[in-house]
């Protein structure tokens, strides 16, 4: 997964045979997924990250969800929150059943342009285009590394913030730390008034 998450980014390698690849990886792991991930500590840098990096918004989006272990952190901040993943047996397998789910690929996202106020993306391959695309222009990117630089899909915070804004008419900042053995950064678009 990690030259996957780095192709996707730096060659623009996100094809067919990838998509098939990612799909079939993910759903063979989704029925452990929560009995083998679901601790409290794996929660950690989501509620420091919203809360030291001051993230506020109505419409969230948990991106590449999973079993939705970080939509369940979410539902109990924000008012409406969509858990999207590409995998359907990660859906299936959702502690958040109650949550509206979207099964679809990142890469090309069903929500209207400039219309969501967060994004979570927590350990999931980035697609700046379509972040750059829908998020509102005084939004949010939440990037989270369960297991820093170990996490398997990885960039650290900085290259975030280089390739959001190379995808960007504006350039992007961000905070960012360490959470147990977890990461973070908080990511905004730098627009003057
Ligand atoms: C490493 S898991 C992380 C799941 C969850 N965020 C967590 O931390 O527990 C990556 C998730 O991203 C999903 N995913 C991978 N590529 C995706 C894509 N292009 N669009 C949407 N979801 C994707 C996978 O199906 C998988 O559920």
């Amino acid at each position: 997964m990690r030259h996957i998450t780095r192709d996707v980014v730096y060659k623009n390698l996100w094809n067919s045979n990838l998509v098939e690849e990612v799909k079939k990886l993910f759903d063979e792991k989704a029925s452990e997924w929560s009995t083998t991930r679901n601790i409290p500590s794996r929660g950690i840098p989501v509620l420091d990250a919203l809360e030291r990096g001051e993230v506020y918004g109505e419409k969230v989006v948990d991106l590449g969800a999973g079993t939705g272990l970080a939509t369940q952190l979410l539902v109990n901040k924000f008012e409406s929150v969509v858990a999207l993943d590409i995998s359907k047996e990660m859906i299936k397998n959702s502690v958040t059943p109650e949550t509206p789910q979207v099964c679809a690929d990142g890469c090309c996202l069903p929500f209207a342009s400039n219309s969501i106020d967060v994004f979570l993306v927590m350990n999931m391959i980035l697609f700046p285009n379509e972040i750059e695309r829908c998020l509102k222009d005084e939004g949010f990117l939440v990037w989270v590394s369960s297991r820093g630089p170990e996490t398997p899909i990885y960039l650290p915070p900085e290259e975030v913030i280089d390739l959001m804004s190379a995808n960007s008419e504006v350039s992007w900042f961000g905070v960012s730390a360490y959470a147990l053995e977890g990461s973070w950064l908080v990511a905004r678009r730098s627009i003057t008034t």
